[in-house]
């Protein structure tokens, strides 16, 4: 075995192969393994012998094929796979070598590998990877974490084989252990939010306004331009049209209505949880797949559904439905930019959030007009309150059409087309800009029935009352 591939890709899923095709395509060599030997001949196969690919079928080889130090990209599923993987590579790595975890792993799970491999001198990388097959081949926008060293030495590959924003990659380092994954997983939670509030949308157009899917495909196209512009949004208008191969009939008409999911989002909401820091429509997004799971239940539950007929003209309904998408679009975004300045400080890792909307602005699933809106705002500015100063840029935005937003939230409840997502955005921005909040009742009736006490606005210290009840 040579040993001189650039750079080495251990699994050989949709994406681990695309990305080492990626890879490839930019003039590095690559060497590849997976655990079942089938799957590298079928990929070798496939590709024919393209230069500077070498496959091989044993982790000794894999390694000894590698230059030094060695380089290699974990794409394995998340969880104990990784461990397992990790212990297998252990005994044929050398203090220096390279691994990039690139798997949706759990930001925990990767300031450990990251503190048990340092002591082992081996550079671990915790990166998460977005933009589905298609990003993994064509660029992909990447999140790392971990080893700086370990980053650097790999930096140079990185910024080859990711998206493009105006020739700016859309790669970065966020610090130490598990920061890499932390943003992956903010991004994750922001695509459950971004994704039921369009299903939200879907639903008023084809419960009230009655529109199948080729008109509610041409509703979404039309915005797909505008303020709405983003990848999710086009993704909208191509599922909803595409017709499937035979029947000719809309393929979206025949998916089950069950959302399933690997775990980022359900870890957004508690990371959300544990901090105190609110991200409801996050949260709403993970509940709203659990709702899709109880499948039988609402079958059965459905009895009880309560509807009311559209009150409105279409056009003005459609475009109530494009005001309301786009500020819970902002307002999921401003969730994700809270939680990520707040774990940044509480879990040391040390990043700025401008540098997570500087990557999302090509290559991943949330990438859109408002994110490269909100990195210009931000890159204008330096240091604290970075979510104040997306809100400062929004500003203008959410004053004017705050009425859509609530009118799209009657409507939906007027029409009996669940809105959770929406209705948690506007809620939540409306909580989070009050002066002054009903919370002061909340306080008072914990001190009326557990004396927990209460603070004054003008006095300073802890007080308790007996609420008149002695
Ligand atoms: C991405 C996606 C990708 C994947 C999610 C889906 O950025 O490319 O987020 O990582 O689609 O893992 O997650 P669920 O299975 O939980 O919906």
């Amino acid at each position: 075995m040579p040993g001189n591939s650039d750079v080495g890709v251990f699994g050989l899923g949709p994406m681990g192969e695309n990305f080492a095709l990626n890879l490839l395509s930019r003039g590095f060599s690559v060497s590849i393994y997976n655990r079942t030997p089938e799957r590298t001949r079928t990929f070798l196969e496939r590709v024919g012998g393209a230069a500077g690919l070498t496959g091989t079928y044993s982790l000794r080889d894999f390694v000894a094929s590698l230059s030094r130090p060695r380089r290699i990209f974990l794409f394995v599923k998340a969880g104990q796979p990784v461990d397992e993987v990790i212990a297998q590579l252990g005994p044929h790595l050398e203090p220096g070598d390279v691994l990039l975890d690139c798997g949706n792993s759990h930001f925990r799970d990767s300031d450990r590998r990251y503190e048990e491999l340092l002591r082992k001198g081996i550079d671990f990388v915790g990166m998460g990877v977005s933009g589905g097959y298609e990003g993994a081949l064509k660029g992909p926008s990447m999140m790392a974490g971990g080893s700086i060293r370990g980053y650097g030495s790999v930096e140079g590959v990185l910024r080859e084989a990711a998206a493009k924003h105006r020739g700016d990659p859309c790669v970065s380092y966020f610090g130490p252990g598990g920061s890499g994954h932390l943003v992956k997983t903010v991004h994750n939670g922001i695509e459950y939010a971004m994704m039921a509030a369009i299903a939200e949308v879907y639903g008023v157009l084809r419960n009230g306004l009655g529109m199948g899917p080729d008109e509610a495909s041409s509703v979404f196209e039309g915005w797909s331009s505008g303020e709405l512009s983003s990848f999710l949004v086009e993704a909208t208008y191509r599922v909803l049209r595409y017709r499937e191969e035979g029947s000719g009939e809309p393929l979206i008409e025949r998916v089950l209505d069950v959302a399933e999911q690997k775990g980022t989002g359900i870890w957004t909401a508690q990371l959300s949880l544990d901090l105190g820091v609110p991200a409801p429509s996050i949260a709403e997004a993970v509940h709203g797949r659990f709702v899709s799971a109880m499948r039988d239940f609402r079958q059965r539950a459905s009895t009880y559904a309560c509807a009311a007929s559209l009150p409105r003209a279409e056009g003005e309904v459609v475009e109530t439905c494009r005001w309301s998408l786009y500020l819970t679009f902002v307002a999921s975004y401003l969730q994700g930019s809270l939680l990520l300045e707040a774990a940044s400080k509480s879990l040391g890792y040390g990043f700025d959030v401008a540098e997570a909307f500087r990557v999302w602005r090509a290559g991943c699933i949330i990438r859109s007009r408002i994110v490269e809106r909100a990195y210009a705002a931000l890159s204008a500015f330096q240091g604290e309150g970075r979510t104040l100063q997306l809100m400062e840029e929004f500003q203008r935005d959410i004053r004017e059409h705050v009425s859509e937003w609530g009118g799209f939230v009657a409507l939906a409840a007027r029409l009996g087309v669940p809105a959770p997502v929406t209705s948690s955005a506007l809620n939540w921005y409306l909580a989070i800009t009050s002066r002054r909040l009903t919370a002061n009742l909340v306080q008072a009736l914990r001190d009326y029935f557990g004396r927990h006490g209460f603070q004054r606005i003008d006095m300073h210290g802890t007080f308790s009352s007996g609420w008149g009840r002695e």
